[in-house]
């Protein structure tokens, strides 16, 4: 089925200006960019993003990390989008990343990950409202 996921590149890949790079990875994948914006999140914002992270033992330095620059923010639409960019990312540590993918090649630790990507269709749904309006979600032209 055509999904739709939200994924962030994160402060790590834009400080690398790796921002093409990784959007073409997608876009080569058979990924759509359907929303796209450029942000500095606060820490409310980037602490209500990861709210279902709150009790775990790295959840400061995660909202300190997602505060520490600017993140673009982008939902993909496509052919079973949620797993196909989870495939594409790599596994959550770059140590396990498989090569070839946005993690192996870009990321270079567990916090510092270069990339977030949506889990489900539910943290699909959650996280693309969290970010976008819906008016804000543009159609993809076939
Ligand atoms: P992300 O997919 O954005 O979701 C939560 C983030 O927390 C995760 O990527 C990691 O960057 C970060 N994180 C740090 N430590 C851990 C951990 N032990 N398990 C899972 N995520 C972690």
């Amino acid at each position: 089925a055509v999904e739709r996921t939200l994924s962030i590149i994160k402060p790590d890949a834009v400080a690398k200006n790796v921002i093409g790079e990784i959007l073409t990875r997608f876009e080569k994948a058979g990924l759509s960019v359907v929303a796209a914006k450029m942000v500095q999140l606060s820490e409310r914002e980037a602490g209500g993003f990861y709210a279902e992270h709150q009790a775990r033992p790295f959840f400061k330095d995660l909202v300190s990390f997602m505060t520490s620059g600017p993140v673009v923010v982008q939902v993909l639409e496509g052919e079973g989008a949620i797993a196909k960019n989870r495939e594409l990312m790599g596994a959550t540590n770059p140590k396990d990343a498989a090569p070839g993918t946005i993690r192996a090649d870009f990321a270079v630790s567990i916090d510092e990950n270069a990339v977030h990507g949506s889990d489900s269709e539910a943290s699909a749904a959650r996280e693309i409202a969290y970010f976008f309006a819906a008016t804000e979600v543009c159609a993809r032209i076939r």
